[in-house]
């Protein structure tokens, strides 16, 4: 595994969902194989799909799952194409995404998602074509306003987008250490969090299309029978998609709020969400891993 570790988020809450299964669990971001490793232990009555669009992060994954290969097949895609492909097994009985990245992705300085990266890539998927120098550099003023208000939930962009083209009027942005310190150096001290983060997450979201994958992921799994579905993530525009998809999947009336009376047959009703609230690390969970800290976790169950 070299220096990368990853700590599966909310392990315990994960295994609890899906401790009485026997079929196959996809596990639909594989990452360094965290969750599908202590599943695959916990019960011997699962086998795993695994999808991931990160072949480094398949490859180790692999060498740590190597005990349970007679159980576990990997599919090297996005999970809103590999889902079909994995959905194709006839006895799922589980689908788990712990939608985002890893932290062998951030250590990884070569990938460009943290401040401190000599390249600005934040590619997922290392053959996908945009890159986020590619965003930074090239895009035009109200591009980069609707991805830094819509993905990085930024208030007001405009300061931060003029110094961002102010400087590239005479500099190329190559890596995100570059970015990051442009940001610092124009912004206010706030000490919650790095000055940059927003806009590091705005360009995550774009070049990845993260929420564009979420939805298709969700729209690709809603005719799914009698499974249980646990989505991890990791902040509230995410979190709302989810929460959406699981609300309309609960309604068996699908017709107009404005209808006089219901006229779809008031039959649609999937299955049931499990748990009102999101599932929350614990206290003790953040203190030994910091970036669980905005993990929220919604369960569903599909009817048979
Ligand atoms: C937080 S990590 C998963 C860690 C894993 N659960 C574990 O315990 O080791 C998220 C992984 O999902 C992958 N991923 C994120 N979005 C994806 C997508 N749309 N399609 C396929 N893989 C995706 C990332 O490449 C990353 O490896």
């Amino acid at each position: 595994m070299g220096d990368f570790k990853h700590i599966s988020v909310l392990l315990n809450e994960v295994l609890d969902v899906f401790k009485d299964s026997k079929g196959t669990i996809i596990d639909a971001t594989l990452g360094l194989g965290g969750h599908s490793l202590a599943l695959l232990e916990q019960n011997k009555n699962i086998n795993i799909i695994g999808i991931d669009k990160d072949i480094e992060a398949i490859n180790l994954a692999k060498i740590r799952l190597n005990k349970f290969k007679s159980r576990i097949k990997i599919i090297n895609s996005s999970f809103s194409d590999g889902i079909k492909e994995a959905l194709l097994a006839n006895d799922v009985v589980g689908i788990l995404a712990d939608i985002g990245i890893s932290s062998y992705q951030i250590d990884n300085l070569n990938r460009g998602f943290s401040f401190y990266s000599n390249s600005l890539d934040m590619r997922m998927d290392i053959n996908s074509h945009l890159t986020a120098k590619m965003v930074i550099n090239s895009y035009s003023k109200e591009e980069l306003h609707r991805i830094f208000i819509e993905y990085g939930e930024i208030k007001n962009p405009i300061p931060i987008t003029k110094i961002i083209l102010d400087h590239r009027k005479k500099y190329t942005i190559n890596s995100a250490k570059e970015l990051s310190l442009l940001i610092e150096a124009n912004s206010k001290i706030n000490a919650k969090i790095h000055p940059a983060t927003l806009v590091f997450q705005a360009l995550r979201i774009e070049v990845n299309d993260e929420l564009g994958e979420l939805k298709r992921l969700l729209k690709n799994i809603e005719s799914v029978k009698n499974a249980k579905v646990a989505i991890i993530s990791f902040h509230s525009l995410e979190d709302r998609i989810v929460k959406e998809a699981f609300k309309s999947w609960s309604k068996s009336c699908i017709c107009d709020d404005d209808a006089i009376r219901c006229i779809c047959g008031n039959n649609y009703k999937r299955g049931y969400v499990i748990n009102k609230k999101p599932i929350i690390p614990s206290q003790n969970e953040i203190n030994v891993n910091k970036r669980a800290r905005s993990a929220k976790m919604r369960c569903f169950k599909f009817y048979g």
